[in-house]
């Protein structure tokens, strides 16, 4: 792929993932794993939805309420300020993209100011800005720092890549057979289109502050009866370090750190750039690739349309 894809006439971007918001048929015992497995830490419950920070400022970076079954409910973006709010809703309209709830004053946790849309295919994505964060952030061992990415694999891969790029101001950070890794910050990556199996999540993704963090939460996790389902190991595109497991009802959850760090002067690469050597399937090659359990539940989890309305911020 060349770069043209840098130059689309694009004036807003959106800032960071801040937040994902899913539902599970027993949230009280996802909540529980989020606590007191995957250490996040519970801030609160309103309405029956349950929500969990990370050692980052952000408020939370996981909501969780019931629905039938585990679902996606809504990716939570960060704008600069009402006037990039109002400039990315602007890309979206232009993109032929329905806004359901268009730009409007929020409650906090959920910011001052913002809008939420389906993308072409029928994801569903709020952009605010204004929340009122945590004054108190620090790295702690152990711990997750913030949500690193979200990777979700698509049906009309050139639908959901347009609208990443030119309505919301991703760059094409590197393209493999299988992904595209798009950037909006100095994160090499924070959301991941995949070329087949969608509208589905293949996984969400937690940075550790290390990689000793990453190992610890792998052994915290065989201590909860769950195996590594693939890793430890060093991805291609990235170069971050990952061990990927199932979490409550079969939700794919990665630990990863040391993500790059690009900038402007980055070179993409292209899927001729990214071929592994036989047997290979990350830099380091001491893991035997993705279970079988894994790549099928990577393909299970739909966006729901329950509650993803922002009625309930207003
Ligand atoms: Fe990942």
């Amino acid at each position: 792929m060349s770069n043209s894809n840098t130059l689309a006439k694009v004036s807003a971007k959106i800032s960071t993932l801040r937040s994902i918001d899913l539902g599970f048929a027993d949230p009280a015992k996802a909540v529980k794993f989020f606590a007191d497995v995957w250490n996040l830490t519970p801030v609160g419950e309103a309405a029956g939805v349950y929500y969990l920070r990370a050692t980052g400022a952000f408020h939370h970076v996981l909501s969780v309420r019931k629905t039938a079954q585990p679902a996606l409910i809504r990716m939570v973006y960060d704008a600069a300020d009402a006037a990039t709010v109002n400039a990315l809703h602007a890309q979206v309209v232009a993109q032929g993209l329905k806004t359901i709830d268009p730009p409007a004053r929020l409650r906090q946790p959920h910011g001052d100011y913002g809008f939420g849309f389906k993308d072409p295919e029928g994801r569903n994505i709020a952009v605010v800005c204004g929340v009122k964060d945590h004054t108190e952030a620090a790295d702690k061992p152990d711990r997750p720092r913030k949500l690193s990415h979200i990777n979700l694999n698509a049906s009309d891969n050139a639908a959901s890549l347009a609208c990443f790029r030119d309505a919301l101001g991703f760059r094409v950070a590197d393209t493999t057979r299988k992904f595209n890794f798009l950037s909006c910050n100095s994160d090499h990556h924070s959301t991941v289109l995949g070329v087949a199996g969608g509208p589905t999540l293949n996984h969400i993704a937690f940075e550790m502050p290390d990689l000793d963090s990453v190992m610890r939460g792998a052994g915290r996790m065989r201590d909860d009866g769950r195996g590594i389902e693939w890793g430890p190991g060093r991805h291609g595109p990235g170069n971050n370090v990952f061990c990927y497991f199932l979490g409550p009802e079969d939700m794919p959850l990665e630990y990863t750190s040391e993500m790059q760090q690009i900038d402007a002067g980055y070179r993409s690469r292209a899927p001729e750039d990214w071929k592994w050597p036989p047997g290979r399937l990350d830099h380091w090659g001491i893991n035997k690739g993705p279970s079988e359990h894994i790549e099928a539940a990577g393909l299970k989890i739909n966006f729901t349309s329950d509650g993803w309305r922002l009625d309930e911020w207003r």
